[in-house]
């Protein structure tokens, strides 16, 4: 595997999922493999989780990080060909993306969607010029269609806690006052389309998805029916996508309650962080022992040493 960009990039998620757990039982069995090498880290928006987990992540593995909040302390970057840079972006992607090259071995980037202009953030402009001119390998630490970091997390925490073979997975939406992006939820529809499991995703009627990540994926609006015998209730806040980037019917009812969760097969309640408590998620749910969201984010340090273990491997 040389990129990590998408969840489909890993030969097989079994397998991989098996090899995260083995790691994370001994997680410095491999320290001497980064050894020597480095990783840039490039922010062009926010973290905590994603930014804290693929550090420790690489530090298991004898990696060096370099870490850069290249939003808000880079150059603004070109990435039209053939452009007359004579307005405020002050770099060509082209320079910048060959000069990271030359002070690591791989470079991990997180640029969200803009959510103005579905075309622009479907063409993931940031992601792909750096793999374009970029000289080592890339990984995706949340772009603006996907985040299969956290997809893997979740794969991986859905294998510990999983009690029945096929169990029943439950993608729900949930009110938000902000704009959010598409790309926790696309990444892990992604995930779930590679899983043995009866998946389901709920939203409120607006809220479709891009159908071509969705796919067959079965679709139910009626959130309280999808809710019905679910082992795992997976819920995030997006936007809509017709209606691109709009936070259209709040829909405020569509909150994690505990009446929703007794619907349910006991299921767990599992979110990627962070969350807006007592508006996506009750505290009742949430600080319930059925919570997973702790867990989840334990994992992404399993899911980034995976994958970085998997590139240093072919480096
Ligand atoms: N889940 C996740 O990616 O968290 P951060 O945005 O804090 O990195």
């Amino acid at each position: 595997m040389r990129h990590y960009t998408h969840i489909n990039d890993l030969d097989n998620l079994q397998e991989t999922v098996k090899e995260a757990l083995e790691l994370k039982q001994s997680e410095l069995q491999f320290e001497n493999l980064g050894k020597g090498k480095t990783i840039c880290l490039l922010f062009f928006n926010n973290s905590l989780r994603t930014r804290l987990s693929t550090q420790k992540a690489a530090q298991n593995l004898g990696l060096n990080t370099i870490v850069m909040n290249f939003g808000s302390e880079g150059w603004q970057l070109e990435y039209e060909d053939g452009k007359i840079m004579d307005q405020n972006k002050a770099e060509h992607v082209k320079e910048a993306a060959q000069v990271v090259s030359q002070y690591c071995d791989i470079v991990a980037i997180r640029a969200f969607a803009g959510l103005e202009d579905k075309q622009l953030d479907a063409a993931e402009v940031v992601l792909n010029n750096f793999i374009k001119y970029a000289t080592v390998p890339v990984v995706n630490m949340e772009s603006s269609v996907g985040h299969p970091l956290q997809a893997l997390a979740d794969a991986i925490t859905l294998e510990e806690n999983k009690v029945s073979h096929k169990p029943k997975v439950v993608l729900s939406w949930a009110p938000h006052p902000k704009s959010l992006p598409h790309a926790v939820a696309n990444s892990f529809i992604n995930m779930m389309q590679l899983q043995d499991a009866d998946f389901v995703i709920t939203h409120p009627e607006g809220y479709d998805l891009n159908p071509e990540i969705v796919k067959d994926s079965n679709v139910e609006h009626n959130q309280e029916k999808a809710f019905e015998n679910a082992d795992f209730i997976y819920v995030k806040n997006w936007s809509s996508y017709k209606d691109y980037g709009k936070v259209i019917p709040q829909k405020k009812d569509w909150i994690i309650s505990d009446d929703k969760m007794n619907i349910t097969n006991n299921a767990k309640f599992m979110h990627c962080l962070p969350v807006r408590r007592n508006v996506i998620v009750a505290d009742e749910v949430i600080d319930s022992e059925n919570s997973l969201v702790i867990d989840q984010a334990n994992n992404r340090t399993y899911s980034a040493q995976i994958v970085l273990k998997k590139i240093l491997e072919e480096l």
